[in-house]
């Protein structure tokens, strides 16, 4: 799957450079075109000349190559289809979570553009779970860099733990998936809702709730990539509108309703994503409300149910995937949506963690699905775990 693919290699200072040269030895038998880049400390584990033989080509160490007058940052960076850092020690997060660009590997990352990077671990288990390093890990992941993680065991300062660098096959396996141009969504219509609704109580104010919209962006954008037609229906969010999709947007959940029952029908796949509100102000004053009593009293009406809609009329062989954003109860709630709207899948998320959810980049689910089973999605970027929803969705569809 990774022939003619163009892959630059990063080798760091670590023990772990081995499975690098091994990773370097798998990509040029795959017919990858590699190219090497190595830190200092790298060349210290390994020698440029073992994986200059390996590569079948020059190796890059130095930012400013006398020999060579191109700016090699801005070249590898152009040249390659994705960046993998083999082992990437601790030092290179660090410095990588924080933009320092102190020699060639560094450089080219801060000069990386759209090319994806996938980074595989490797260090002492104390210093896989200092809170720093961890730290950094996250701030990369919600930037959508990629990671091969560490498994546990036997470690080279003759402990044993978390922080071993994974295997040289996990890590073209991870690379095989984020390079894969899937095209599995092709011939299938999907509609996704996102964001939040607004519920007006007078011309300047609404209820709402904190909704970004960007799990639903990401779904809408993942399905595009793979070839779905998509539909996005959302409410308001201060997001960019994706290219190549078809974009609507509602403002309160009677609007939503509409829209979405009136697409329905049609699709293949319905994801709602949307944090629609329950209930919106019985009356709405045509003018603004003066604050000329002490306390003043909202009576809410209750909004119609979009997704136990959805459910009550689905077509033969449709998807439905609703989401159920909790604090507390997370699974037995879930369970219970997905019975009561008649669902394929539920995505549970817990959205009293301040790590994932509602306004960040990283999210992290639990799917239940319609007959039993589940399956968890671990924190990674929004895009990340689109896809893996997307990967369930698929493989409900495809069932016999
Ligand atoms: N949903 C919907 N229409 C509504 C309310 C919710 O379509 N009026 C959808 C959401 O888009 C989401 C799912 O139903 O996919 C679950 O939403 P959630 O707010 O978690 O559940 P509710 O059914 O509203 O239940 P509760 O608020 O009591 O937890």
């Amino acid at each position: 799957m990774l022939t003619g693919k163009k892959i630059l290699l990063g080798l760091t200072g670590g023990i772990a450079a081995y499975k690098g040269a091994e990773i370097c030895r798998l990509l040029v038998r795959g017919e990858a075109l590699v190219k090497v880049v190595m830190t200092k400390n790298a060349c210290a584990f390994i020698t440029p000349l073992t994986m200059q033989t390996l590569s079948g080509s020059r190796v890059y160490t130095e930012t400013f190559s006398p020999e060579n007058y191109q700016i090699d940052h801005v070249s590898l960076a152009r040249w390659a289809q994705a960046l993998v850092v083999a082992p990437a020690t601790a030092n290179i997060i660090g410095k990588m979570a924080h933009g320092i660009a102190d020699d060639l590997l560094t450089t080219l990352f801060l000069a990386r553009g759209r090319m994806p990077v996938l980074l595989a671990p490797a260090m002492n288990s104390e210093m896989f779970r200092d809170k720093i390093f961890q730290d950094n890990l996250t701030a990369l992941k919600k930037r959508g860099i990629y990671t091969a993680d560490p498994g546990s065991g036997q470690l080279a300062c003759g402990s044993s733990g978390e922080g071993r660098m994974a295997e040289p096959r996990e890590v073209l396996d991870a690379l095989a998936g984020l390079l894969q141009e899937r095209q599995d969504f092709t011939g299938l219509k999907v509609l996704v809702t996102a964001g939040p609704t607004r519920e007006p109580l007078d011309p300047v104010r609404y209820f709402s709730n904190r909704s970004s919209g960007k799990m639903g962006f990401a779904l809408a954008r993942a399905a595009r990539d793979r070839g779905a037609r998509v539909h996005l229906i959302a409410g308001p969010t201060s997001l960019t509108v994706p290219d190549g999709i078809q974009y609507q947007e509602v403002m309160t959940a009677a609007q939503m309703y509409e829209a979405v029952l009136g697409e329905a029908p049609e699709m293949h796949v319905v994801i709602k994503a949307a944090a629609v509100a329950d209930y919106r102000p019985l009356e709405q004053a045509g003018d603004k409300i003066k604050k000329d009593s002490a306390s003043l009293t909202v009576t809410l009406a209750k909004n119609p149910d979009i997704l136990k809609t959805l459910g009550e009329r689905k077509g033969p062989g449709q998807i439905l995937v609703g989401f159920a954003a909790e604090t507390r109860d997370l699974l037995e709630n879930a369970a219970h949506k997905l019975a009561r709207k008649n669902l394929d899948v539920i995505a549970a998320n817990d959205v009293s963690r301040p790590d994932i959810g509602f306004e960040g980049d990283q999210n992290a689910l639990t799917l239940l699905f319609a007959g039993g089973g589940r399956e968890d999605i671990p924190p990674g970027s929004k895009d990340q775990v689109a896809h893996r929803l997307l990967d369930a969705v698929l493989r409900i569809k495809n069932r016999p």
